[in-house]
């Protein structure tokens, strides 16, 4: 089976795209990556794409004149390389519909809670604030909203008293590089099939009592 071709969005460490790569490289995961693009300058992930000899660009928002045209820049990046997804990888910028309409392929991301709770920015600080005893991640379509889309796996870790946002989204983190490559596996063997607001997994729960 031929591998699916991503293209990765990640703003800073990059250690979602590092598990993706880790797992290319052990012969788990059957996507090729084709090129990472960051808004950082000197975001990790790009460093890491190079060390795997992986095109890599920055794209700077500043040279743009709006975020229109800063959107435009990513997409004609991400089309030259003729991907069949586009991952989100602790990408911290939230699209415009001009972008999701345009960029020619389902958008993926990962969000560190179990959405629809806790949507946006500081999510392991909210899930905290709020009290919750289980928070954990999820991989996500991207739709128009934001953190809406339809989801296709999560994980759930627990939220101790003792917690603090950085304990909790370590524990997170730990499952984000495990749920990322299984999402992507999936979508790699067409076993996850978006049919509207719901993903449909092939095969789930077959190994269950
Ligand atoms: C991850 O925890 C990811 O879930 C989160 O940023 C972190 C990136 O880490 N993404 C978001 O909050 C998106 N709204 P990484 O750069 O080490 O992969």
């Amino acid at each position: 089976m031929s591998s699916l071709r991503v293209a990765v969005l990640a703003s800073g460490r990059g250690s979602n795209l590092q598990a993706i790569i880790d797992n290319i490289n052990e012969g788990k995961l059957n996507v090729s990556l084709e090129v990472v693009v960051s808004d950082k300058k000197d975001a990790q992930a790009l460093t890491r794409a190079a060390e795997q000899g992986v095109d890599n660009f920055w794209v700077n928002p500043k040279e743009y004149i709006n975020k229109e045209a800063f959107e435009t820049a990513l997409i004609n990046i991400i089309k030259q390389y003729k991907v069949d997804y586009l991952v989100l990888a602790g990408f911290m910028r939230i699209f415009s519909p001009h972008f999701i309409r345009n960029v020619g392929v389902p958008v993926l991301n990962i969000h560190p809670s179990l959405l629809p709770s806790f949507p946006g920015l500081h999510a392991q600080r909210q899930a905290i604030d709020y009290g919750v005893r289980y928070s954990g991640c999820t991989v996500h379509f991207i739709d128009e909203g934001v953190d809406s889309g339809p989801i296709i796996l999560q994980a759930v870790v627990p939220v101790y008293s003792w917690d603090t946002e950085d304990t909790l989204a370590q524990r997170i983190l730990q499952e984000e590089h495990l749920l990322y490559p299984r999402a992507l596996q999936l979508l790699s063997e067409g076993k996850a099939i978006c049919e509207g607001r719901k993903v449909k997994i092939i095969g789930e729960g077959e190994n269950d009592e």
